[in-house]
């Protein structure tokens, strides 16, 4: 068959290398894609929101399967837009309707989804801004650190912690009566300050049954030692060492089974990834959020790991029958490093040559924000290129993943050195 990504990172990337060595993929194509996705596939240029692009590049290239990454044509309903046409309601697309995207698009629909089937997460209350002042008041009966969070999509932006109470208050104020995260922080959850250790479960669902994908644990901060910005994030590790069985069944026991019998009851249609942000706190899972697509960078240590044919899993999610299909997994981890542009989370430029590709071994390259130009290959984001590897030992799939980067160079370029350094 013919398949489409919608997507340019290192997770898209990730999802081409995998797609392309399957035989049910006849010809794969990547929108917009990058030098990367370039090289094993065909990109074609246009904005994953504007569907009538995908349409067109749908109906010209015989698609018969489209994979959405990131989030955003999800929430706008991408889904539903397929469903709807009639040249395209026959298209396998990987991905939740926009009911079941609310999960990511709306931080108080997750919430009240949430409370609504059981599944633990912090104790929250959401404000508008006609309630400011209550919201003043419930930050005075929480403790310290406050959690802020635009309700909205905002970037990976949108969620503020701070210690102090007035700061806090303040920045309520900020986030509801003058836009701080424009239209997304028009509502703001407050919610309670979980502590623990945070890590990532994979599920690919087919609206009835699901599968668990390997865990991963990413490491947002640009800073090393966990500190400074937050990015989209800088590197990653599968599977996340300290979730034993025991951990893992308190998991999908209350939180896996919860979500997906959630969305059978609520009657949403959902076909995709869920990507659920846990954190425990003393041996007990905690929900911090729902992405309804897979991260970047957790897919590229995610799927690499996955020995099944993806296509033929996609495949059984599109038709509901991931119940046939058995999964199976590399024993292996898998670990990768974002090489990141220079001054990157904030301003940075483009532009820069990459040099040493070809001198990679044992790691896999997945290209994140790159082009191609007259032979040359350049940066074209924020982050890079991410560098994945596999090894029994975590530690020795993070030395891979280090030796090789060391072959790696563009002008500021930079990374985190200290990846899986709290495992
Ligand atoms: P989110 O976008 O909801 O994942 O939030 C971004 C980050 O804020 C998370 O990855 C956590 O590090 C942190 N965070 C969010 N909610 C909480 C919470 N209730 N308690 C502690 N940390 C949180
Ligand atoms: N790495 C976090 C995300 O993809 O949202």
């Amino acid at each position: 068959m013919n398949i489409l990504i919608l997507g340019s990172g290192g997770r898209e990337h990730t999802f081409a290398y995998k797609i392309s060595q399957s035989k049910r993929c006849s010809k794969l194509f990547v929108a917009p894609g990058n030098a990367g996705t370039a090289s094993i596939a065909t990109n074609v240029e246009l904005k994953v929101t504007d569907f009538e692009a995908v349409k067109k590049c749908v109906i010209k290239n015989n698609i018969n399967m489209v994979i959405v990454g990131p989030e955003d044509p999800l929430v706008l309903g991408i889904a539903d837009y397929f469903a709807e046409t009639s040249e395209l309601k026959n298209v396998m697309l990987i991905g939740p309707s926009k009911r079941g995207a609310l999960l990511e698009g709306s931080k108080q629909r997750a919430k009240e989804f949430m409370l609504q089937h059981n599944i633990p997460t912090a104790a929250y209350e959401c404000f508008t801004p006609s309630s400011v002042e209550a919201g003043k008041t419930f930050l005075e009966k929480l403790n310290p650190p406050y959690v802020l969070k635009a309700d909205g999509l905002a970037a990976g932006k949108g969620v503020l912690i701070i210690s102090d109470l007035n700061e806090a208050k303040q920045e309520l104020e900020n986030m509801l009566t003058h836009s701080k995260f424009g239209k997304a922080s028009s509502k703001v959850v407050i919610e309670e300050f979980l502590d623990g250790i945070e890590l990532s479960v994979f599920v690919l669902t087919d609206g009835k049954n699901y599968k668990i994908l390997p865990t991963a644990k990413d490491y947002k901060r640009i800073g090393e030692g966990d500190t400074g910005l937050n990015t989209g994030g800088m590197g990653a590790v599968s599977p996340v060492p300290f979730v034993d069985e025991i951990l893992m069944k308190k998991i999908e026991d209350r939180i896996v089974k919860p979500t997906i019998n959630g969305l059978l009851k609520e009657e949403i249609d959902y076909k995709g990834f869920v990507f659920i942000g846990l954190i425990k706190v003393n041996n007990e899972p905690f929900v911090i959020e729902y992405n309804v697509r897979m991260g970047d960078p957790e897919t590229e240590v995610v799927l690499p790991r996955i020995k099944t044919d993806l296509v033929d899993l996609l495949e059984a999610t599109y038709h509901q029958t991931l119940n046939n299909i058995n999964i199976e997994i590399d024993e292996r981890a898998a670990t990768t490093v974002m090489l990141v542009s220079g001054g990157y989370p904030e301003d940075y430029e483009k532009g820069k040559e990459i040099l040493g590709l070809e001198n990679v071994e044992v790691s896999i390259v997945f290209h994140a924000g790159t082009k191609a130009e007259n032979g040359k290959i350049l940066s074209d984001g924020g982050r890079v290129l991410a560098v994945t590897s596999l090894d029994k030992d975590f530690r020795i799939a993070l030395k891979k993943s280090y030796q090789n980067i060391e072959k790696l160079t563009f002008d500021r370029m930079q990374y985190r050195n200290d990846i899986g350094f709290d495992l």
